[in-house]
């Protein structure tokens, strides 16, 4: 008799009417929701963002978990791959032993992740390992809903724009305070050009493309042109109605496509409190 595998039904609701969906009773840490984990990669290209909450990850599971949606980058600022897992980037302000373990400030604007490579991350997973009580909300936008929001006119503008994008000039407003980027890390990150309305490589949606601090220009305008559209374009891209806005608890997982959507990262009292979040970042593939 052959035997048939059951299909697999994830229990969810949505976390905005545009996009986001929650999967509940799913517990990542056991084996058994590797069939799971698959449907979840297929569902990210659907809903933008999945959360799931009250997991008990080890650094290792989240490792394994996040290579089912691809090949896995590590970070430029090395300094903070501290769990022994090179895949893992640390965001938080607590130090041991005089050293930072991870990147305080990293995304307090808004952004996708590493926009600024050629070929930039197809989506990151963020686990929260320590949150503080109160603040570090971080809020996502679809970018899928913030181009279909704009006038058909606005869309046909800038249909062909293309933009620069600078991990330099991010890092050097971001982290005025801190000693200026390597010569390796520079060279590692050489301002890229990417198209200002991206296609969904698997879905064939279109979406917004832009970000805060690290998009330097858009290329194919007059300086003071350029600077004009691309703060319109980032005012609308953030409009209340795109924005969903999480509240971490511990052992929240969020997985989000950085190809139609960005995020941003909300502040606490980092004097009073500690926040630890893990983050592992999926390549993807040249924007078009
Ligand atoms: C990130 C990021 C924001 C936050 O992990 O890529 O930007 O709230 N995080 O920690
Ligand atoms: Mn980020």
């Amino acid at each position: 008799m052959p035997t048939f595998e059951e299909p697999i039904v994830l229990n969810t609701q949505p976390l905005h009417p545009g996009f986001g969906l929650e999967v509940m009773d799913l517990d990542l840490s056991s084996p058994d929701s590797d069939n799971a984990i698959d449907a979840l990669v297929d569902e990210l290209d659907k809903h933008s963002l999945i959360l799931l909450r009250n997991q008990k990850l080890s650094n290792e599971r989240h490792v394994e978990i996040s290579r089912r949606f691809g090949p896995l980058m590590t970070h430029v600022l090395k300094q903070f791959l501290t769990t022994g897992l090179p895949e893992i980037y640390v965001l938080s302000n607590v130090s041991e032993n005089g050293k930072p373990i991870g990147n305080h400030k990293e995304g307090w604007n808004w952004h996708s992740d590493l926009s600024y490579v050629a070929e930039p991350s197809m989506g990151s997973l963020l686990y929260a390992v320590e949150v503080p009580p109160e603040g570090a909300d971080t809020l996502f936008a679809s970018m899928h809903l913030a181009y279909e929001g704009l006038p058909a006119d606005m869309q046909n503008r800038i249909r062909n724009l293309r933009a620069t994008h600078s991990y330099a000039g991010y890092y050097g407003k971001a982290f005025a305070d801190r000693a200026p980027l390597t010569e390796e890390q520079k060279a590692r990150t050489p301002d890229v050009i990417q198209p200002v309305v991206r296609t969904h490589p698997t879905t064939g949606r279109l979406s917004l493309y832009v970000g805060q601090d690290i998009v330097k220009c858009i290329n194919d305008l007059p300086e003071t042109e350029s600077e004009a559209l691309l703060a319109e374009l980032n005012a609308h891209a953030i409009k209340d109605e795109f924005v969903f806005r999480h509240r971490w608890q511990q052992g929240d997982l969020i997985l989000w496509d950085n190809r139609c959507t960005m995020h941003c990262a909300t502040p606490y009292d980092d004097n009073k409190y500690r926040r630890v979040m893990h983050r592992t970042t999926v390549a993807g593939s040249r924007p078009f």
